[in-house]
């Protein structure tokens, strides 16, 4: 079985082969690609990527390289994994918006339109040479914002599956504090990528016992906290809502907050430079414990278990990913892109069944739904106008003066990267 990853000069991508070497029964990879095209970091990421196979006794072979094509041919599955313009891009998602006293957020809001418009003509070009040399592969994308570049993806025909580590990262969580193994522990977790609830956590399998009231009954606190929400949301909503949902629900906190700190993107900038600076030792030959403050946690297990159910493996039946909504939400069109518990195999996934959802939920997954459908427009055709348009749709956004003044901001910060601009 051949992977390729591309972005794999990621920092991130230590923890995906750490996933690789711990689960090689589940996915059994024979050939690795890592494929970027900055030459300095891969060299350094790959390195290491052979040091943690070999210490694991993973007989896989791993191979870097900066040609896309080359990379990618005759893959099982292609990871998706990059980030168009680097942190440097990100950080300005993080901070014009806030100028418009609007939140700075890379996938969501403003900033997440910035950054779907740069991103969607990039995929979409890897996607076609992938399909020109192996039109069977499976594309796995983690790539945000997922679930509008996951729709690109679909939309164009391609064999892909968006995918998010949150749902894993509750499953984890849950497990822990309920004291059960993660794969016991199955989620009612329904929504659009990064605008998702927590809705049920149900023991043994998709039908299995809920224990959500009961988790929140004696866990309540611990998981407000750890959302940075006060308790009372969780317990006036009754359910678990993601840490994305933080930026509509206490959207004006948030951004009083920003204004006050660095952005995130300098953070994790200030990160790598040290992660790539502890992959650069040979001897190194696990995945260090400073990965472990970026947010991609769990981002491996997902991976490896998504792969290996997609080619025919023994992933996990039922997981969390981004597929078209095929009437799984009846008041979304069926080619909207929708993040729920699905059942996966080769031939891909396919939603399981979700009860009627309250108006408190569906309003919002409605209007964030209509947001992404003009955001792909502006993506796919560019102009000005489709760029205001999506803006005005984001409920993030809003009003007139500010989807105007962001429009220009946007397109100000953006113009290296927008073929129309
Ligand atoms: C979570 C999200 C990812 C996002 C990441 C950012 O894992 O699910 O979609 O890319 O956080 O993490 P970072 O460490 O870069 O802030
Ligand atoms: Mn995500």
């Amino acid at each position: 079985m051949k992977l390729a990853v591309v972005g794999g000069g990621s920092t991130y991508t230590p923890e995906l082969i750490d996933g690789f070497a711990r689960l090689r029964d589940t996915l059994p990879v024979e050939e690795l690609v890592l494929v970027d095209p900055a030459a300095d970091r891969l060299e350094l990421v790959g390195g290491l990527a052979r040091r943690i196979f070999a210490k694991q006794g993973h007989p896989g072979r791993i191979v870097t390289t900066s040609d896309l094509d080359a990379g990618v041919a005759g893959a099982d599955a292609v990871l998706l994994q990059l980030r168009v313009g680097g942190q440097a891009a990100r950080n300005q998602d993080e901070t014009w918006p806030l100028e418009c006293g609007c939140v700075g957020q890379e996938t969501t809001g403003a900033g997440g339109l910035a950054k779907a418009l740069r991103t969607v003509p990039v995929v979409l070009d890897i996607a076609e040479r992938v399909r020109r040399t192996n039109p069977d592969a499976w594309i796995i994308d983690f790539t945000n914002p997922v679930g509008i570049v996951t729709r690109a993806l679909l939309q164009a025909g391609h064999k892909a599956v968006g995918l998010c580590n949150v749902a894993i990262g509750f499953q984890r969580k849950f497990a822990a504090l309920l004291d059960v193994t993660p794969s016991e522990v199955h989620l009612d977790h329904v929504g659009l990528n990064h605008l998702t609830w927590e809705l049920g956590v149900r023991l043994g399998g998709p039908d299995g016992e809920d224990v959500l009231p009961k988790l929140l009954a004696e866990h309540g606190e611990r998981i407000a906290g750890d959302l940075r929400m006060p308790r009372q949301i969780i317990d006036r909503l009754g359910v678990v809502p993601s840490y994305y949902l933080r930026y509509f629900y206490a959207h004006d906190e948030v951004v009083r907050e920003l204004g006050t700190k660095p952005s995130r993107a300098a953070e994790v900038a200030a990160m790598e430079k040290e992660l790539l600076e502890m992959y650069g030792d040979p001897a190194l030959d696990e995945k260090p414990a400073l990965l472990g403050k970026r947010g991609g946690a769990f981002y491996s297990e997902a991976a490896v278990d998504l792969a290996s159910s997609l080619l025919g493996g023994g992933g996990s039946a039922v997981q969390v990913v981004n597929t078209y909504n095929k009437g799984t939400l009846p008041f979304l069109p069926d080619d909207a892109v929708i993040e729920v518990q699905a059942r996966v195999d080769g031939t891909g996934a396919t939603p399981l069944a979700v009860p009627e959802l309250d108006p408190l939920f569906a309003g919002l997954i409605g209007h964030v739904t209509a947001y992404e459908d003009l955001a792909l427009d502006a993506a796919l055709r560019g102009g000005r106008d489709r760029v205001f348009k999506a803006l005005l749709a984001n409920p993030l956004v809003g009003q007139f003066e500010y989807a105007e003044a962001l429009t220009d901001k946007l397109i100000a910060h953006n113009r290296e990267h927008l073929a129309w601009a």
